[in-house]
């Protein structure tokens, strides 16, 4: 703890900068006030540019002509702590065990960009200035869809001009492992309410004359799967782009497999879409997850009720080169085939972000690799997708014309959106050698 860098990483993580919260808000500010102090204090030009939801921060050194100019992009906020009672010790006040750091945003995505700034600062101190010119965009709004960075790309487009984005957002392979991430799956997200009588309803004096909407949502959940995992919407696989030759050697060969994912997720059997492996299953296939599902009594003991209604929230991950607006279009007509008579159905969207795949090959993705290997010497480089989902890198490549390059630092086991999540100091001191490095290598 005598390291003021680690000091000022776990000051960062003290902020509840949870942006899905609006009882939040005011922590959210403070956590991008106290980002702009910091940056301000490396010598960057720093503004917090206040959005309809949370502030974006952007610091930028002096730009000079004939540099490449690189913006390296990150998020401030995070996902909500509940199920809080879970948590080994409270998720704002960090703690740290055995050299890994416990808090929610340790990895995701407070350790991973901080790592960035402190690269940052070391070269601005030693060097005085930066190989590289450089736009720096850390954000507020990420956990909950980026709803308005595309509205502040937009209109800044010519001040956020850059050659190429680098984000550590994403998971290394495993401990050690320096891991480049060239795919990302799409989202799309919906929520059904199922509504039949005008209030609950005592279940005996009613039941079995009125259709009951919990009934409903498991059927159209059940719908939404055959019995091999696949996903039963019909024209739900018509644009899936197949796996590379190449990526499946690849994959094979990797130092994760399916006993590592038994242990990681805790689970006793693994499931999923016949005739794929795990790691092909959640990189390069899509799917239809519930992420909730309720209705009618939750109480302690049993209540004969019909409930009045029930929902469902649903997210659908996508791969390369389905289109979220097409796949969603699918979705919503295959539920309202499914629904059960008796029942009013009312699907609502809400965000939805496209797949990514860029060339591991190219000129700055190969600058990016050897820059990982510098950061994290001693092992094999993996090339990898991943199954999560960061939908404004394909935003950025409409409106920014930029490739993004995913450098992540964040282990398998790192437990990103559930309680404990954790970051291993040796990855936050691994990130800011890889920031010094990243910038070198992209220098050219
Ligand atoms: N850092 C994750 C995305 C991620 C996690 C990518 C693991 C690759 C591997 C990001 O913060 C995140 O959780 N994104 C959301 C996006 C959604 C809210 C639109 C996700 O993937 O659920
Ligand atoms: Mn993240």
């Amino acid at each position: 703890m005598s390291d003021p860098r680690l000091a000022e990483y776990l000051q960062f993580l003290r902020f509840p900068s949870i942006s899905t919260d609006p009882e939040r808000k005011g922590d959210v500010a403070a956590c991008a006030a106290w980002l702009e102090r910091k940056l301000t204090g490396m010598g960057l030009e720093t503004r917090v540019v206040s959005t309809a939801g949370h502030p974006i921060v952007l610091a930028k050194n002096a730009h000079q002509p004939g540099r490449r100019t690189v913006m390296i992009y990150g998020h401030y906020d995070v996902q909500p702590v509940d199920p809080v009672e879970l948590w080994t010790s409270p998720p704002f006040e960090p703690r740290i065990e055995n050299d890994v750091v416990f808090a929610r945003g340790a990895a995701d995505n407070k350790g991973q960009i901080f790592a960035h700034v402190l690269g940052l600062e070391e070269t601005l101190k030693e060097k005085g200035e930066l190989p590289v010119n450089l736009v720096l965009l850390i954000e507020g709004e990420e956990e909950v869809g980026s709803a308005h960075l595309e509205e502040f790309l937009l209109a800044h487009r010519e001040d956020l001009r850059c050659d190429v984005i680098a984000i550590s957002d994403t998971g290394m392979i495993a401990k050690g492992y320096p891991t480049f991430t060239y795919g990302l799956r799409g989202i799309g997200a919906l929520e059904l309410k199922v509504t039949g009588p005008g209030s609950d309803l005592h279940s005996g004096i009613y039941g079995g004359a009125v259709a009951n909407p919990a009934t409903a949502v498991a059927r159209l959940v059940a719908s939404l799967h055959d019995e091999n995992g696949h996903v039963a919407v019909p024209g739900f696989y018509d644009d899936v782009a197949p796996l590379q030759d190449w990526e499946r050697a690849a994959w094979a060969r990797l130092p994760f497999g399916d006993e590592d994912l038994l242990k990681v997720t805790g689970s006793r059997e693994l499931f999923g879409e016949a005739g794929f492996t795990s790691l092909e299953r959640t990189w390069a296939r899509p799917t239809a997850e519930v992420n909730g599902i309720g209705g009618g009594f939750q109480g302690v003991g049993t209540k004969t009720v019909l409930p009045q209604k029930a929902f469902a929230k649903l997210t659908f991950r996508l791969v390369p080169n389905q289109q979220p607006d097409d796949v969603m279009e699918k979705v919503k007509a295959h539920l309202r085939t499914k629904c059960p008579p008796g029942v009013q159905l009312e699907i609502s969207g809400s965000h939805a972000g496209e797949p990514y795949f860029t060339d591991p090959q190219s000129a700055d993705g190969q600058a990016a690799q050897r820059a990982l290997q510098r950061a994290f010497p001693g092992k094999d480089l993996a090339l990898i997708r991943e199954g999560g989902s960061i939908p404004i890198v394909n935003t950025f490549k409409r409106v920014l014309g930029a490739e993004t390059l995913l450098l992540g630092l964040a282990l398998p086991d790192c437990r990103a959106h559930a309680p404990d999540e954790n970051f291993p100091l040796a990855n936050f001191f691994g990130g800011i050698g890889l920031n010094r490095a990243l910038l070198e290598e992209l220098a050219g």
